[in-house]
């Protein structure tokens, strides 16, 4: 098993009152910050949600190897954490955690089409339970719909994107793009290297997973399910999502029913950095509620 090293794990603990009752993890993965947490707050249960089934097994069966007593004490949901309210019902939560983007899993496992390495269809969905693949937006969407996730998911410039698009839907009237080695080719067509590619690759991702409109709907409905005292914490990994936590902690700080903990994001060091790569465009804010 590949496992996801938990990004800014000591700092996620030390935000945390070991007296919480309740906590939430909204995207659970392969169980490290829930693992860690719930051996600080010994008297603790924890709402873990993952869209991923497969994250979701994973994560149960590590952490019953981990400890009995804390898998004991985890309420596993799959499903999406924009449903948070109607899971809690009438619980509020102590401390929520939203650690965003991907498991390291879903690169790795190169058959679910995440990587620009090696080939395999193009999927991407965290949930494949349901809704449409890569693959199948790239044989639906317009040229206009392409060119606005490039442009907006992938910073490219309007020129770019645009271009990108149109030879997108060119190539499908001849060949459908159904595979990720498929996109690549077309992508290094039109000039685009492998650094390139992957942005293009993680707009795409972003589009079918809906990951900017889930966030934006958490970000309207958490506050509702936070206890009167305590705080949420939310890890992202890209700056379109920065900007809207920041926006929406903002407001909230406006209302003076909330303060930040921290004036600026808590970033990792260049210790977790090297040895964790995947952690170097992390983003930590973090909102009491007072
Ligand atoms: C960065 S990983 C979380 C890692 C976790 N904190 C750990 O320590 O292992 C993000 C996880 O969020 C899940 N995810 C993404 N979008 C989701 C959503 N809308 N609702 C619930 N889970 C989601 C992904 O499947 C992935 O497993």
């Amino acid at each position: 098993m590949i496992l996801h090293t938990p990004v800014l794990l000591h700092e996620v603990c030390s935000f945390l009152n070991p007296e919480d009752k309740l906590i939430v993890d909204c995207t659970l993965g392969h169980g490290g910050h829930a693992m860690a947490l719930l051996s600080i707050a010994k008297n603790a249960r924890l709402v873990g949600f993952d869209i991923d089934q497969l994250m979701m097994d994973k994560a149960e069966m590590r952490i019953r190897a981990f400890d009995v007593d804390v898998a004991n004490r985890i309420d596993y949901v799959h499903g999406n954490y924009t449903t948070i309210q109607d899971v809690l019902w009438s619980k509020k939560a102590d401390f929520i955690l939203n650690d965003l983007w991907v498991n390291l899993e879903h690169f790795k496992a190169v058959e679910r089409g995440f990587s620009i390495r090696g080939t395999a269809a193009l999927d991407m969905r965290f949930d494949t339970s349901t809704g449409p693949t890569v693959a199948d937006i790239l044989a639906k969407y317009t040229t206009d719909q392409l060119r606005h996730v490039f442009e907006q998911y992938a910073d490219f410039s309007s020129p770019k994107a645009l271009e990108l698009a149109q030879h997108i839907v060119t190539t499908r009237k001849q060949k459908p793009i159904v595979t990720t080695q498929d996109l690549k080719l077309l992508l290094n067509d039109c000039g685009l290297g492998d650094k390139a590619c992957t942005v293009i690759f993680q707009s795409l991702r972003i589009e079918i997973n809906q990951e900017l409109e889930n966030l934006k709907t958490f970000l309207s409905v958490f506050p509702e399910t936070l206890n009167s005292a305590w705080r949420c914490i939310i890890i992202t990994y890209h700056s379109i999502e920065d900007r809207l936590v920041k926006q929406a902690f903002n407001e909230l700080v406006a209302t003076w029913n909330y303060k930040l903990v921290t004036k600026k994001p808590v970033m990792p060091n260049y210790k977790e950095v090297a040895i964790n790569r995947a952690a170097r465009s992390a983003k930590m804010r973090i909102l009491e509620r007072i």
